[in-house]
């Protein structure tokens, strides 16, 4: 008996400080942050999952992790797909339980220039892709990481969710809105091992970045984000936000007088480089 129960300490201990994950999702893995994961994940032993919309963009981050000795698998699905993305989710979970959940696909978007307000079909769009398909993912196999007890999340947010710049409002929200869903669900899955965190990237030089025109300070390298990530994710942090000056500065200004904090933010104003930024015409699912 008592080396049963030695046994399953020592079971529970290893689940609880296993660092690495090796049965990885990983959406809007085609483009910036998810395919530098993609490629920073990629190992003998590993197992990869890619979803975005863009099959040609997923196949070429899927060679480049084949090539680093990881299993992948490629899936053109539209995380709003909610039956589609479910479905791929479980099979992936039925050959290789999954580990690891990374909810990268996201669109941004700015007014069209100073003063003007977002489109507010787009502003639904957005809503949809950002925070409405991390559910639409973590739904499915979150239960199953509780039951197993094991597994970790990771939920994509900004620093703007905490110093909102007034050139994307939508943007800011769904962000803001994806920082108080990953820190609620973190605490209601902490007792069953599965550890949520929330990335809070400031600026990181992708696709993304450089479709609109601002300043851009301390931005960082797709490769080096994808470095921070990973270590925020192997100690469990329940926010990964970098570079820090910024994520200091974004969290200091919530403590100073609103009128204060505003004429910093108007500071900061992002100009759409090729229209709002958002993908209108979402391509055709091809799961
Ligand atoms: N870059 C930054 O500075 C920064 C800062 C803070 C937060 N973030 C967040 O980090 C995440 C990744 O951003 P990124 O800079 O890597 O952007 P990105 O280069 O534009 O990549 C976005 C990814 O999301 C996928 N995607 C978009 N809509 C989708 C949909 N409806 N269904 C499936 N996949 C979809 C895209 O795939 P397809 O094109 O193939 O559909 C692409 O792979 C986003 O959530 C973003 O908000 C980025």
């Amino acid at each position: 008996m008592a080396t049963e129960n030695c046994r399953c300490a020592a079971n529970f201990s290893s689940l609880w400080w296993s660092r690495h994950i090796r049965n990885i999702v990983i959406t809007g893995a085609s483009s910036g942050l998810g395919a530098a994961l993609a490629r920073e994940y990629a190992a003998p032993g590993v197992s990869l999952a890619l979803i975005g919309r863009d099959l040609a963009r997923l196949d070429r981050v899927a060679a480049d992790s084949r090539q680093k000795g990881a299993k992948v698998w490629t899936a053109a699905i539209d995380v709003r797909d909610r039956a589609a993305l479910g479905a791929f989710l479980l099979e992936c979970d039925a050959s290789a339980p999954l580990d690891g959940l990374i909810l990268c696909a996201g669109v941004t978007s700015v007014t069209p220039s100073p003063g003007e307000v977002e489109d507010l079909d787009g502003a639904a769009e957005l809503f949809d892709v950002n925070l409405g398909g991390a559910i639409n993912a973590m739904a499915p196999i979150a239960p199953l990481m509780r039951r197993r007890r094991a597994g970790r999340i990771a939920l994509f947010g900004s620093i703007a969710a905490f110093a909102p710049p007034p050139d994307c409002p939508s943007y800011a929200a769904s962000k803001a809105a994806l920082v108080a869903f990953g820190l609620a669900t973190r605490t209601l899955y902490q007792a069953d091992n599965v550890s949520v965190s929330v990335v809070c990237p400031g600026f990181v030089d992708t696709p993304m970045t450089s479709s609109y025109v601002s300043w851009k300070p301390f931005l960082v390298s797709s490769e080096k984000a994808a470095r921070l990530i990973r270590r925020g994710l192997d100690r469990r942090k329940a926010i990964i936000a970098f570079p820090w000056p910024l994520y200091f500065a974004a969290r200091l200004q919530q403590f100073l007088p609103q009128g204060v904090g505003a004429r910093v933010l108007l500071r900061h104003r992002a100009f759409a480089a090729g229209g709002t930024g958002l993908k209108a015409d979402p391509r055709t699912i091809d799961s």
